[in-house]
C-alpha cells in the first residue's frame, strides 16, 4: 500500500541531503519538481507568486469582460470572448501549479476574497472607451508578456511549464490589441482620437506593471538567486519601452512621455520617471475600481456556489463506482 507523501515527511526524509540537491538543482538550471525538497521561504515565495498571478488573470478578465456585449461586430465580439476566456484558463492553470506546493486553491480563494491578497495592479483602472481594449491588449498583455517568457524558464516546473502556453496566448492578445488600435488609427478623427486618449491613460500604469525601480525592490535580488526571476524590474521596464516606440510610430500614436528619446549610447531609449505615488495609492485601495473588482469578484463566486457543489458530487459518485468496480476488475 502506498503511503501518503506529505511536505512535512519529505522535508524530514531528505533533510540536509535534500538541501544539497536543491542547491545544486538551482545551480544547474535545472528544475525544481514539486517532490523536491526545498526550503520553506522558496515555497512560500512560489506560492505568493504564483497564486497572485493566478488572481491577476482571474480579476483582469472583468475590466474586458465589460466590453463583450459592447463590442462594435461580430468578430470583435468574438474576438474579445475567447481572450477573456483564455485569461480564466491562465488562472486555472496557475491556481494548480500553486496546488502542487501543498496550497489549498479554497484557501487561495478566501486570500482573494478577503482582500488579504494582492493582484495586479493594472486591473483596478476602469474602461470607458472601446479603445481601452485596444490599449489593454497592446499595452497591458504586452507588459503580461515580457515579464512572463522569461518565467517559462523558472526554476519551479509546473510554474514554467504552465507559462509556455500562457506566453503563447499572450502573444495573441498583443496582437488583437495592436490590431484595435491600427484599425481605430486608420479611422475617423473621432477614433484616432479615441485611441489616442486611452493610450494616453494606459501607458503609465503599464510601465509600472514590472513593479517598484530596482532599488526599491528589496525580494528580487532572492528570487533572481533562486532563479524564479531571470531579469529585474528596471531591465525588463526598458526592454518593454523598445518594444513599443517603433510600434506606436508604425500605430500612429505618440507615447505620452516627452522624455523618450534614443540613447545611441546606450543602445536603448531613454524615458522620463514615472509617477509612483500613484502605484503605491491603487495598490493600497485607491485605485479606480478596487472595490468594484473585488465586490463582482465575490458575487461571482457566491453565485458559482452550485457548480463547485455539483462537482464535487460528480467526484464523489465517480469515486464510490470506482470503489465498487475495483474487487471484481481485480
Ligand atoms: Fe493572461
Ligand atoms: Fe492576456
Amino acid at each position: 500500500m502506498a503511503t501518503t507523501v506529505t511536505r512535512d515527511t519529505l522535508d524530514d526524509t531528505h533533510g540536509e541531503a535534500g538541501r544539497v540537491r536543491f542547491d545544486e538543482l538551482i545551480a544547474t538550471d535545472s528544475r525544481i519538481e514539486p517532490t523536491d525538497w526545498m526550503p520553506d521561504a522558496y515555497r512560500k515565495t512560489l506560492v505568493r507568486q504564483i497564486s497572485q498571478h493566478a488572481h491577476s488573470e482571474i480579476i483582469g478578465m472583468q475590466p474586458e469582460g465589460n466590453w463583450i456585449t459592447r463590442a462594435p461586430s461580430l468578430k470583435r465580439k468574438a474576438i474579445l470572448m475567447a481572450k477573456v476566456q483564455d485569461e480564466a484558463g491562465h488562472g486555472l492553470y496557475l491556481y494548480s501549479a500553486a496546488q502542487t506546493l501543498g496550497t489549498d486553491r479554497e484557501e487561495m480563494f478566501e486570500q482573494l476574497l478577503s482582500g488579504k491578497a494582492k493582484y495586479s495592479s493594472i486591473f483596478n483602472y476602469l474602461t470607458p472607451t472601446w479603445a481601452d481594449m485596444g490599449s489593454i491588449g497592446w499595452l497591458v498583455d504586452g507588459a503580461a508578456i515580457c515579464n512572463q517568457v522569461p518565467l517559462c524558464r523558472a526554476s519551479y516546473g509546473p510554474y514554467g511549464r504552465a507559462m509556455v502556453r500562457i506566453c503563447k496566448e499572450e502573444s495573441f492578445h498583443q496582437r488583437q490589441g495592436f490590431e484595435i488600435l491600427l484599425a481605430l488609427m486608420n479611422g475617423t478623427d473621432a477614433q484616432k482620437k479615441m485611441a489616442q486618449e486611452s493610450v494616453n491613460r494606459w501607458y503609465a500604469p503599464a510601465l509600472m506593471m514590472f513593479g517598484p525601480p530596482d532599488d526599491d525592490s528589496p525580494n528580487s535580488k532572492q528570487s533572481m538567486d533562486w532563479k524564479i526571476k531571470r531579469f529585474s524590474n528596471d531591465e525588463l521596464r526598458q526592454r518593454f519601452v523598445d518594444m513599443l516606440v517603433p510600434q506606436a510610430e508604425i500605430l500612429g500614436i505618440t507615447l505620452p512621455d516627452p522624455d523618450i528619446k534614443w540613447n545611441e549610447e546606450r543602445g536603448h531609449y531613454d524615458f522620463g520617471e514615472l509617477d509612483w505615488s500613484e502605484f503605491y495609492d491603487v495598490l493600497k485601495g485607491n485605485g479606480q475600481a478596487n472595490t468594484v473588482r473585488l465586490a463582482r469578484r465575490r458575487a461571482a463566486h457566491e453565485n458559482g456556489a452550485w457548480v463547485r457543489e455539483a462537482a464535487r458530487a460528480y467526484a464523489d459518485k465517480q469515486a464510490t463506482l470506482a470503489a465498487e468496480l475495483l474487487p471484481v476488475a481485480s
